[in-house]
């Protein structure tokens, strides 16, 4: 590690449960927070896209335990908490970054399309936050809950997400009001266009990309690292009067007003 802006050991003795914690921008998040003292429980659909990123953070000297879950399967996220307790005795932090995508005009995508991401989004986030709920109360814990800006102005082709991630921030703002009062925070973080991610590979051509940074008011794409950064404060104790928070990440690019496409 080394070139890390914050103390090493600001998560020391921490847990978290990292959703979609094996690859993308919650990989990254799930790294950040082992070099910094945090035990690990990744979760994603298949464990075999958790095993690159156990091994990367096993290697650096961190703690990891990978279990397959897929957030849309309320009993599943259950047996997942539950063997990271038993794995670890407790729950400190959940990260929901488990995210559908894709690109779809309205007038194309299905029904089952539409309910297909807003499950893994939307339904994910809260199966996970209510099965971690008596854990996290235990521990005065907290949750960091993975946004997007689509949903501020309107993004064609981005219906599905958009209305998903509305819900994903309305999901933080109540539970921060309900769950603030057993010592339990709930913030998200809302990345722009974050580069080298599944997610900008599905939406964004590469050949767009110069155009495209031209829009970014910073001038740059966003990296891991960006989100890495904001989320490692947002679970520190830096942190301990922010509850409710969508914190954007993006370098102000939704303020342009500008699709990405
Ligand atoms: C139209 C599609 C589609 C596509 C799937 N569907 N892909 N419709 N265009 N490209 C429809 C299917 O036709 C089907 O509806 C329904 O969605 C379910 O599809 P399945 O493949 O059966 O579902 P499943 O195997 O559960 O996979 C769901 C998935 C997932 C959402 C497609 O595989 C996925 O998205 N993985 C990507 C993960 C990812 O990239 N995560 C990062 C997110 S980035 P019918 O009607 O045919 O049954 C992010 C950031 C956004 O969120 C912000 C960026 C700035």
């Amino acid at each position: 590690m080394g070139n890390s802006i914050f103390a090493d050991n600001i998560l020391e003795g921490k847990v978290a449960f990292v959703t979609g914690g094996g690859t993308g921008i919650t990989g990254g998040v799930a790294r950040a927070f082992a070099e910094h003292g945090a035990k690990l429980a990744i979760t994603s659909r298949k464990v075999e896209n958790l095993e690159p990123m156990k091994k990367t953070i096993e290697e650096n000297g961190g703690e990891c335990f990978a279990v397959s879950a897929d957030v849309r399967d309320f009993s599943a996220v259950e047996n997942a908490i539950a063997a990271t307790v038993a794995q670890y005795g407790k729950i400190d932090i959940v990260v929901n970054g488990a995210a559908g995508n894709f690109l779809c005009a309205a007038d194309q995508l299905s029904a089952n399309g539409f309910g297909t991401v807003v499950d893994i989004d939307t339904k994910g986030t809260f199966n996970v936050c209510r099965a971690a709920f008596e854990e996290l109360k235990k521990s005065k814990g907290q949750i960091l809950n993975i946004s997007a800006t689509l949903h501020y102005l309107a993004t064609p082709m981005q219906i599905h997400v958009s209305a998903a991630k509305a819900g994903v921030d309305a999901i933080t703002r109540n539970l921060s009001v309900e769950w603030g009062r057993h010592g339990i925070r709930v913030n998200g973080i809302a990345p722009g266009p974050i580069e080298d991610t599944e997610g900008m590979k599905r939406l964004l051509p590469e050949a767009l990309k110069e155009k495209i940074t031209k829009k970014i008011p910073v001038g740059r794409f966003g990296r891991i690292k960006d989100i890495e950064n904001a989320a490692l404060f947002l679970t520190s104790d830096a942190a301990n009067y922010i509850n409710g928070v969508t914190l954007v990440v993006d370098g102000g690019q939704w303020l342009l007003g500008t699709s990405l496409g």
